[in-house]
Formats: structure tokens, sequence, C-alpha cells
């Protein structure tokens, strides 16, 4: 399978045999880290990742993964492009174009950032890496998916995860986490719960492909509006916060939104709901004490030290294979 210049904007952009040849080779490249064997994909290659917004996992993963693989990512904001001094997007997606390999982006901003990403794409010869949109976060789906695998020996259909929404005032976090969860998860034959208030509707269209996603899969696609009802049973729960961008676009007004639900926390009450061998995942940064409890995360259940090294190696799957 060639997936050499192939965009990774949305993992419905992949069709099931790309995405399964991208899960097993990160589980080769898993192997290969573990055993300390060179595996030098991309000897001498380049890429410009450009970051709107902060990251840890994301930025590091992808920095360490391309120098792992014989090859070097730039890390670019933009106060260090012209951008700033109104050079637009595709002009310097034109230049950055001609001096690497691949471009990789985060850019949240509502209603912009996918639209950002897909005009890049459409100018650019080299694969467009999605590192978190307002819509997707397609390398984030990638290695949860991995960590579920690696749970459940491989046997993922049929299982129920249930992606809840929780609180978190602090600040108004982007959609695009439990849009590509319920994607990928629906791909994957999972049974799919999604649960969240009233306000933090996803977007229809995400939804609509998620439901077709399940119809073809073979797995199942609920919304609820209860978090227990959500866990109940469940091997897998993803209780992260969001905004509520499609009901209150703006991020101040949203926030007393978020205010109203602080009973919405992954706590040792919630995860006895979900089945014996569940396991709790969470993206990462996680507000301890309103998103989740110290001991949920920090408890047997909790998988998401593995879901943040899983980053490392689907974030080196895209790029070998992309690139
Ligand atoms: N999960 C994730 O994307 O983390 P960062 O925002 O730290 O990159």
């Amino acid at each position: 399978m060639n997936l050499k210049g192939k965009h990774y904007i949305t993992t419905q952009d992949w069709n099931d045999d790309e995405l399964q040849f991208l899960m097993e080779t990160a589980h080769e490249l898993k192997q290969q880290f573990k055993n300390d064997e060179p595996h030098l994909h991309l000897p001498h290659k380049t890429l410009f990742m450009m970051f709107f917004e902060q990251s840890t996992r994301t930025r590091n993963s992808m920095e360490a993964g391309m120098t792992q693989l014989g090859g070097h990512a730039h890390f670019l904001s933009p106060d260090k492009l012209q951008l700033d001094h109104g050079e637009t997007v595709l002009d310097t997606g034109r230049v950055l174009a001609r001096y690497g390999h691949g471009i990789a982006i985060r850019n949240c901003d509502w209603g912009q950032g996918n639209k950002f990403m897909r005009a890049i794409a459409e100018i650019s010869n080299v694969p467009l890496i999605n590192l978190q949109c307002d819509l997707y976060h397609p390398c984030q789906a990638a290695a949860d998916l991995m960590t579920i695998q690696e749970e459940f020996n491989g046997e993922v259909k049929g299982r129920k995860i249930a992606v809840s929404w929780t609180y978190a005032p602090s600040y108004v976090r982007p959609i695009s986490v439990p849009h590509s969860e319920i994607l990928m998860m629906s791909r994957a034959g999972m049974e799919v719960v999604l649960a969240h208030p009233p306000e933090f509707k996803l977007n229809p269209d995400i939804l609509a492909q998620t439901k077709a996603n399940a119809e073809k899969s073979g797995g199942s696609f609920e919304i609820v509006d209860n978090m227990d009802a959500a866990f109940e049973g469940a091997h897998v729960v993803y209780p992260k916060s969001w905004g509520c961008l499609i009901h209150e676009p703006d991020r101040e007004a949203a926030v007393s939104h978020i205010e109203k639900y602080p009973d919405w926390i992954c706590d040792e009450r919630r995860m006895a709901l979900a089945s014996p061998e569940a396991i709790y995942m969470h993206p990462l940064p996680a507000t301890r004490g309103q998103e989740v409890t110290d001991a949920v995360i920090d408890g047997p259940q909790s998988r998401v030290w593995d879901q943040a090294e899983n980053r490392l190696h689907t974030g080196k799957a895209i790029m070998s294979l992309t690139m």
C-alpha cells in the first residue's frame, strides 16, 4: 500500500485498509522502539510543524518521532513566521512545501482551523498532517485506538466506549477530540455512547458520519444526556471536557454553561458503574478535581500514560507512511 503524499486531516479521509495499515505500522514501530532497533524510515527528511496553540504531547511526540526516523521537525509558531506581518497562509505553505517533505499544523481557531488546513493541503505537493484543528484531532484518535487494541488484544469490535463531556470551567476546550473519537471508534466497530448536557452538542455532520460508520462496521452509536447511563457496562470510558461552541461560539459566554454542571466528573462511583475490566482514558491535559479525581487518573484502571506514549508510535507511523 502506498500512502506517500496522502494528507491526514480526518480519519474519514482514509479507507479501512489504510487505517488498518496505519495501526499495524504503529504497533511495529513501537516494538522496534522498545527493542532499540533502528527504524530510520525518513533519513534527511524535514517536517514543518506550525503551532497556533500550545502543546506538550503533540509537539514533542512528533519532534522526537522525526528524530527517531532519521529526519528533523521544525517547530514554527505565527510569531516566528511572517504571518504576523501579513504574509498569507497559502504563500507560507507554498514556500515550506518547497523546502521539505511534510507540513503539520495545529490550528483550533473555531470556524477557521480546518479551512486553513484544507487550503494549504490544496496547494501543497507534500502531505499535510492535522495536529488538531477546530473539528478533528486524528493523531489523538489513532493513539487511542492503538491503546484500546493493546488493552483488549486486538478484540475491539463490540466493546462499549463511553465518550462523555466533563466539567472544567477554566477555559473552553476544542471539540475536536470527541469528534475524532466517535468517528474512529465507530469505524472500529465499537458500541459508541456519547454523553453530554444539552448545550454541548457536537457537529451534526460528524454525528451523521459516526452513525454511517457504525452501520457499516456493525457497531452502534447512541447519544444520551446522562454520564451514569453512558458508563453502565462500558469497557472504555473517555470523559473529557469540551466547549459548547456550536450552541454558544462566544468563549466567555460559553464558560457560564460549563459552570452549570460541576457533577460531571469521573470518580470512583462512576467507574464502578462500568465493566469490571473497564479502562479510563483521557487525551491529556486533564483537569484534576474537575474532570477526574486523583483516585481514578492515578488508579489501576487508568491508561492515560499509555495513550500519551502511543502518540509517539502512531505519529511516527503517520509520518513514515505519508512522507
Ligand atoms: N492530547 C494532546 O493533543 O496534547 P497536547 O495538547 O499537549 O499536544
